[in-house]
């Protein structure tokens, strides 16, 4: 069962004929009246000033029970004096991030890996899931961004809720009963790449259709929305459909080979799908290492834009009308700490840029740029990330 948080702002409009009967017609006011009690004349006069307060908030008001007050909401509902849609909504632009967010352990090796024995390591934990992370760039790219994902009824939810509300919107973000929250375990080497890693994510089965349409509403707070292949292919295939239905720019952002069994069959309507190689090679069922082809096969599924970045080879990028090659800001080997991330940075950077009117071309150069300063940070996100710091390392570095 899905519970939404409560700190969803309450999406409802007061239907003006309450009002209109109260101050135009006070003869018709006695006859509607004569169906509200005190405290739903009350609540009535709360949603008027702030239809966004949260039910709890009503309740605290009134001091009266948050379920008691979904009763009221329900009757007035009924009665036909809050409409329930369609809704009131937001009017500031959301950058709406939809997909895993989860907890990454990591554990850095001080030697080789030795199977079937004991390894020391340096462990540290942090919030991870591709969109998550997509969403902290973007956060700390001063974009208006909501995170719309899933976590468990655990700690580990309540923390992440918290910590990542700081920084964004977490109200389209549910909690699940009976679930955990998504946990990922990735081990890696000296040189700063991945050994091998564990995915604890069978919350993320749940974010599939029903859960899209469910959440529609939050879906049009803004003209983008960032999915990952952590939703399920029919959720996937929802966004798409309601992108197209709504004019909305959909980027679609890879999370491993596996997870591209996700990814729609027909990709018309997207603006952008990002990924790297590998998830190319499986989506495709191709063992080719032809990046600049797959460009062109994902742009025969419908895409208007591909990027596919292949770690220190760089990336190809187009459209319709051309396929390019970027390559890397290259970094000392002694000063890359943790590669872990480097995708999401370069993906968010680029839905950064072209969300913010750059060019493709400059949009995938900053991209380059933002994941090569992550991979110097221990943090899956680098926590020092602005634009300010992307913008002067481009100027420093013109011949990119
Ligand atoms: N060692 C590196 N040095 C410099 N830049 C790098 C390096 N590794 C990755 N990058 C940059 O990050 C971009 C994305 O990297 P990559 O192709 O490894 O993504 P990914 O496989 O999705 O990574 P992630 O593990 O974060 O999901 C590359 O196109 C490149 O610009
Ligand atoms: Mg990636």
């Amino acid at each position: 069962m899905v519970v939404h948080n409560f700190f969803n702002p309450l999406l409802f409009v007061i239907y003006s004929l309450y009002y209109k009967h109260k101050f135009v017609n006070k003869q018709k006011l006695v006859v509607i009246n004569m169906g509200l009690n005190d405290n739903e004349e009350k609540v009535l006069k709360i949603l008027e000033q702030d239809p966004y307060v949260s039910q709890q908030f009503i309740a605290d008001k009134l001091s009266i029970s948050r379920p008691a007050v979904a009763n009221l909401i329900s009757g007035l509902q009924e009665k036909g004096f809050i409409l329930g849609k369609p809704y009131l909504l937001r009017k500031e632009e959301y950058l709406t991030c939809v997909g895993g967010a989860n907890l990454d352990y990591t554990f850095i090796l001080n030697d080789e890996m030795i199977l079937e024995t004991s390894n020391p390591v340096k462990s540290s934990v942090s919030y991870g899931g591709v969109v998550r992370n997509i969403a902290e760039n973007l956060a700390r790219l001063n974009n208006k961004v909501s995170l719309m994902s899933m976590v468990g009824d655990d700690s580990v939810g309540e923390s992440l809720l918290k910590d990542n509300k700081k920084l964004m919107d977490v109200f389209a973000t549910d909690k699940v009963l009976n679930e955990r929250t998504g946990t990922y375990y990735s081990v890696i080497g000296k040189d700063g790449n991945m050994n091998v890693g564990f995915a604890d994510m069978s919350i993320n089965l749940r974010m599939n259709r029903t859960w899209v349409l469910e959440h529609k509403r939050y879906l049009n707070l803004g003209s983008w929305i960032i999915a990952d292949t952590n939703i399920t292919k029919d959720g996937l295939e929802a966004l798409v459909e309601f992108a197209k239905l709504e004019n909305k720019k959909l980027a679609i952002v890879g999370v491993s080979g596996p997870k591209m069994k996700n990814m729609p069959d027909d990709l018309k309507g997207v603006e952008i799908v990002i990924c790297n190689l590998d998830e190319s090679q499986s989506y495709f069922m191709s063992k080719s290492n032809d990046i600049e082809n797959f460009c062109r096969l994902w742009l025969v599924k419908g895409t208007n834009k591909i990027v596919v970045t292949s770690g220190k080879s760089g990336c190809f990028y187009g459209n319709q009308n051309f396929i390019k090659h970027q390559k890397i800001l290259e970094v000392p080997d002694d000063l890359v700490v943790d590669v872990t991330g480097a995708g999401d940075a370069f993906s968010a950077m680029v839905i950064h840029g072209l969300s913010n009117g750059e060019t493709f071309e400059k949009s995938v150069k900053l991209g380059v740029i933002s994941s090569s300063l992550t991979i110097q940070s221990h943090y899956s996100v680098n926590q020092n990330l602005s634009i300010n710091l992307v913008e002067k390392e481009f100027k420093n570095n013109e011949n990119l």
